[in-house]
């Protein structure tokens, strides 16, 4: 099912990578959906439940999945909507599969560089066809630390840009490189040790998140709390050996 999983998701990332004209609509503020989220969104919506029957939820045509009962494809047509705008060649089409409740399979793939990560529960998780750790990195002063600040928290960063200036001293290093999927995958083969969010979606994240898991890596909520795929949350990830110096670090005032 992995290898029908990863073939979809090449062809849905051939989609975004071919459509040259961007029309965007603003959703919110700094918000944008854009004429190949949308085309990918439909090609997904008609391809994955004839991989595995089951519900789609994407952030572009949301339902509430409530408890998670039976199959959910969780997607998201490009995570990295506004470094699509602007060429930055960061983005990626973003598919998990949920089954009652547990990441059962996850794709994620970068359509502009080629690279393509997935998983499956139990499996380990792979990059392009090797299989991917996460860093051995054991203290943060060694790590590269990733960051996302996204615009639902224009007017309330300040404990995020506080954590910032934290990891800044502390850390080797921090980047913000504008896809939370890629971010999770950047942990899971071992780029980053590390990464935090001001706030997320499940749609974001759940691909990502079994693909970390399967390389070894811990994802939490900033309270160290899992992960609950309900509404938007904070969320760490590590490569498991830093996670509870992140936490520390991000709990002081
Ligand atoms: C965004 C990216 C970004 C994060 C934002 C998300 P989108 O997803 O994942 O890294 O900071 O909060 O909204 O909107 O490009 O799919
Ligand atoms: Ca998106």
């Amino acid at each position: 099912m992995i290898d029908q999983l990863v073939a979809v998701v090449g062809q849905a990332g051939a989609i975004a990578r071919e459509k040259k004209e961007l029309h965007a609509q603003v959703k919110a503020a700094s918000d944008y959906v854009t004429d190949a989220d949308k085309a990918v969104d439909s090609f997904l919506i008609q391809a994955l439940p004839k991989l595995v029957p089951g519900r789609v939820f994407t952030e572009e045509s949301p339902i509430v999945p409530g408890d998670y009962a039976g199959n959910t494809w969780v997607v998201d047509p490009i995570d990295g909507t506004t470094n699509l705008m602007y060429h930055m060649n960061f983005s990626a089409v973003s598919v998990a599969l949920i089954v009652d409740g547990h990441l059962r399979l996850g794709a994620v793939h970068n359509p502009f560089t080629g690279e393509m990560y997935w998983a499956q529960a139990g499996s380990g998780a792979f990059l392009d066809g090797r299989a991917i750790r996460v860093s051995p990195v054991q203290h943060l002063e060694q790590a590269l630390i990733g960051f996302e600040i996204g615009p639902g928290s224009k007017g309330q960063q300040e404990p995020v840009l506080r954590a910032v200036g934290a990891f800044h001293q502390a850390a080797n290093g921090v980047r913000a490189l504008g896809s939370t999927a890629l971010d999770l995958c950047y942990v899971a083969c071992g780029r980053y040790s590390g990464c935090f969010w001001d706030y997320i979606h499940p749609w974001d994240y759940a691909a990502g998140m079994i693909i970390l898991q399967e390389a070894g890596g811990r994802v939490t909520q900033r309270d160290g709390r899992e992960m609950d795929f309900q509404g938007k949350s904070t969320m760490v990830a590590s490569n498991g050996w830093i996670h509870d110096e992140m936490l520390r670090l991000m709990d002081r005032p």
